[in-house]
Formats: structure tokens, C-alpha cells, sequence
């Protein structure tokens, strides 16, 4: 009697923990889509962030629902299907993090731990303070390096002017840093932004990289994964 009791018990607890495990849909921010749509538009929740101080120790804590992903030393997945957040711009994580939550970039993989239903926004200040005091991992995927002449003078051309020489981005710009970016990493979003499939990006980058081929998206990004961004500490 008892023994069956439990079972129904477990069994209708199993019922509610499954029922309340399918995780969250991303939202889509609204006009996404258009063409007019603003790369760096800012929500008000982006605009509280960057004015926000972040306590690095609150924000390992926090950062425990990332490492899965992100590995604990935020280096990311050397086969490029989690980047490497160590070495990022404050601003930028920011930025990224802001988007992902308000649906203005897809990330259906990361949302459920990254949402605003698990995630607040102190939390979100907290782990960006938490990954700008980690050391450079240093140990990113690089391409096969048998195009980088051609990779560097695209780079030159067509990335230096946002990127930087030393592939250190811009931080009041929101430009990423990508040096020290894993390689297929840097390949999978160069297509993604070609295509449209990255609509938070800025739309001169988008023009410049129109025309690109396979082979040219390889080549600058084997080039870029080969920069070693200056070290901090
Ligand atoms: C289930 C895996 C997963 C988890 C957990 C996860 N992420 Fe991510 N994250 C990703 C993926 C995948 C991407 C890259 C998506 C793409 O290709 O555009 C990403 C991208 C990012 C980016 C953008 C980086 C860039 O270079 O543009 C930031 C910032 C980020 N994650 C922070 C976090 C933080 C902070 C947490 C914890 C609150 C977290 N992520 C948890 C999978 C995850
Ligand atoms: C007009 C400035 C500009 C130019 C030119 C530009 N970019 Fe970007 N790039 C950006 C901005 C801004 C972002 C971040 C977009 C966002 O907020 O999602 C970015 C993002 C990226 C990312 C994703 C980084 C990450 O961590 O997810 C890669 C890779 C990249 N750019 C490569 C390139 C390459 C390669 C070129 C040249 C062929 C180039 N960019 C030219 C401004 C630029």
C-alpha cells in the first residue's frame, strides 16, 4: 500500500519536475527583422549594465550556470561551438549578454541559463566583472595557416579599421576583441553575419564581408586566430 503510494507520488512528481523542465523559448525583439533595424540600439536593462559596478567574487558564483559551456577558465571549446569569453571587453560581454537576453541575437542554446528568468542584472554585472579579471587563456584553435598572406591583407583592408591591429576591438565602440578567438569560432560568425543571421551586428561590417568567400572567410579568420592579443596582468 505504502510501496504503491510512493510510486504515484514519484510518479506525479516526475510528471510536474518534467513538465516545468521544457526550457524557455528566446525571445525575438521586435523589428529584428527590417531594415532599418539599429545594430547598437541600447535596452534599458544594457544602458543600467554599462553604469553598473560589478563584484567579481558575487559574479564566480554566478558564473557556475556559464562554465558548462564556457569552461571554468572562460576559454571556450577549441571546436569553436562555445566562445572564449576570457579577454573580452567589459562592454562588449555587456553588450552580447543584453542582446542574447532581449532576443536581439539567437542563441537558443544559451538563453535557458542566461535568461532573465534565472539570471538577474546585478548578476549580469557581477559575471562581466568576474571574466575581465580572468587571465588570457592563450591557448585558442587556429586555422591551418596556409593562406595567411591573403588572409592578412583582407584583414588589413576590410577589418583593422574596427578591429584593430592587434585584433583588440574597441571597447566604448562595442567592437570585439576576436585575437585570441577560436578559430572555427571566428569562421562560424563571419558566415553567420554575411548572412543575416546575426542581426545585432554593425551594418558597414556586414557590407565588407558581402562578397566573401569561403575560402576568403577562412583565410582572415585563420589570421585573426593567429594574433596574440597583448597580455593584461
Ligand atoms: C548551453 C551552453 C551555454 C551556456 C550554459 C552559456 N552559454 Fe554563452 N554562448 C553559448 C553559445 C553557443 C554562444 C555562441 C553563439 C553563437 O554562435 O552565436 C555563446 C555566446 C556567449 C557570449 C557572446 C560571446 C561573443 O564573443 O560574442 C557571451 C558574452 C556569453 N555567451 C556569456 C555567457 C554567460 C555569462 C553565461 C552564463 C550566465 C553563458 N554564456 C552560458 C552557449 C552557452
Ligand atoms: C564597421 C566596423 C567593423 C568592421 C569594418 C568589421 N567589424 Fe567585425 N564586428 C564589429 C562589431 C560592432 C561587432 C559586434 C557586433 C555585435 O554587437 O554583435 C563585430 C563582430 C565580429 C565578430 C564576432 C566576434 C564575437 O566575439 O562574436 C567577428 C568574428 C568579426 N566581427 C570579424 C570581422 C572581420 C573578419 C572583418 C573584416 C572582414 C570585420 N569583422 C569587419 C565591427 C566591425
Amino acid at each position: 500500500m505504502k510501496n504503491k503510494f510512493l510510486i504515484s507520488l514519484s510518479l506525479s512528481l516526475f510528471a510536474l519536475s518534467s513538465a516545468h523542465a521544457a526550457p524557455p523559448i528566446q525571445p525575438k525583439a521586435a523589428g529584428i527583422e527590417s531594415s532599418d533595424y539599429v545594430w547598437d540600439a541600447q535596452s534599458s536593462e544594457e544602458t543600467q549594465l554599462l553604469k553598473m559596478k560589478g563584484d567579481p567574487a558575487r559574479g564566480q558564483i554566478a558564473y557556475q550556470g556559464c562554465q558548462g559551456c564556457h569552461k571554468p577558465d572562460a576559454s571556450g571549446r577549441p571546436d569553436g561551438t562555445y566562445p572564449q569569453l576570457a579577454g573580452q571587453h567589459t562592454s562588449v560581454l555587456i553588450k552580447q549578454m543584453s542582446d542574447i537576453r532581449e532576443g536581439r541575437r539567437d542563441n537558443q542554446k544559451m538563453y535557458p541559463f542566461a535568461g532573465k528568468h534565472v539570471v538577474d542584472t546585478q548578476e549580469v554585472a557581477d559575471i562581466a566583472a568576474y571574466i575581465n579579471s580572468l587571465p588570457l587563456p592563450g591557448n585558442n584553435d587556429k586555422g591551418p595557416g596556409n593562406d595567411l598572406v591573403r588572409g592578412k591583407m583582407l584583414y588589413e583592408q576590410d577589418c583593422v579599421v574596427c578591429h584593430g591591429e592587434r585584433g583588440e576591438g574597441h571597447a566604448g565602440k562595442f567592437y570585439p576583441a576576436t585575437a585570441g578567438q577560436h578559430y572555427r569560432y571566428l569562421v562560424h560568425q563571419v558566415v553567420a553575419i554575411r548572412d543575416g543571421n546575426r542581426r545585432n551586428a554593425n551594418p558597414k561590417m556586414v557590407k565588407a564581408v558581402k562578397d566573401y568567400s569561403a575560402s576568403d572567410i577562412d583565410a582572415v579568420a585563420d589570421y585573426i586566430s593567429r594574433i596574440e592579443l597583448p597580455k593584461k596582468n
